[in-house]
């Protein structure tokens, strides 16, 4: 009995695990591939604001178009900057090395990175910028410490003159009655040209496209599932039907 006690006890422990990781201090996001619009808004960011310095190099235009619904003329003339063909991998010009003397370090390529990094980490490092003057580049992040990226999306998302508040719900002082963590941020360096609920959408829309991206599979799992659904509903009638046959004589 005792033995089994401890094997329970055992079993749990991964789940307390989990349940104390919980998270951490990240804004949640749950991805919908099926949001077609989404993905196109999403991708359209990427091309625009992304692809100057990472690649997504194990991706291929010609599939992204075809999977998110753009048509090729539309995808050629607005999403391919490059002198890239259609049929070819989403590379792009920059060269390693003299980024990495720009940067300090080489941007990387960003296919696998929502599976690296996990939707919620990508959604809350997009909005997580913060204005800090000890830094090469006059910003850092509040969920990739002393980060070698510029805020690319100062222009729509502003820049927060603090830590914005990624991770923290909403809540209401007890002493003073007044709302702490209203909003991303609640003193702004720089105004953006889109209210903070338009950026987060937008950044929700970017990180959507780069969970399509990390594993295209997703998008076509549903759709196989609802088949295999039906052809087990009707596997189990020609089941029963035999059953009943083999055991006819018997009962
Ligand atoms: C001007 C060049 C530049 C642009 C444009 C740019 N990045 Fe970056 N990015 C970098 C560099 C450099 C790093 C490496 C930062 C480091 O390791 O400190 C990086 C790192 C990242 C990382 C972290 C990846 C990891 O796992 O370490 C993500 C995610 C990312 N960028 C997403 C984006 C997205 C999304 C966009 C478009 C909105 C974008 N970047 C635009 C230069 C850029």
């Amino acid at each position: 009995m005792k033995q089994i006690l401890s094997a329970l006890i055992l079993l749990l422990v991964p789940v307390l695990a989990t349940a104390a990781g919980g998270g951490g201090n990240l804004d949640s996001m749950e991805p919908d591939l099926s949001d077609k619009a989404s993905l196109q808004r999403g991708a359209k960011i990427f091309t625009n604001n992304c692809m100057g310095c990472h690649s997504a190099k194990y991706a291929r235009y010609r599939l992204v178009a075809e999977d998110i619904g753009i048509p090729q003329e539309l995808y050629e003339e607005n999403l391919i900057f490059t002198d890239s063909r259609y049929g070819e991998l989403m590379e792009i010009a920059m060269p390693g090395e003299e980024a990495e003397q720009w940067f300090g370090v080489a941007p990387p390529d960003l296919t696998l990175t929502a599976r690296v990094n996990g939707p919620d980490w990508l959604y809350s490092y997009l909005r997580g910028f913060y204005k800090d003057e000890s830094r090469p580049l006059g910003v850092n992040n509040v969920v990739f410490d002393n980060v070698g990226m510029p805020h690319v999306m100062v222009n729509k998302g502003g820049l927060c003159a603090e830590k914005p508040h990624i991770g923290a719900e909403e809540s209401v002082d007890p002493a003073t009655g007044e709302t702490l963590n209203d909003g991303v941020c609640d003193d702004w360096a720089i105004e953006g040209s889109m209210e903070p609920e338009e950026f987060d959408q937008a950044m929700y829309d970017l990180t959507n496209f780069l969970v399509y991206l990390g594993e295209p599979a997703l998008m076509d799992r549903k759709r196989i599932g609802v088949y295999v659904l039906i052809f087990i509903g009707i596997f189990f009638i020609f089941a029963y039907l035999l059953n009943r046959e083999y055991w006819k004589d018997i009962h």
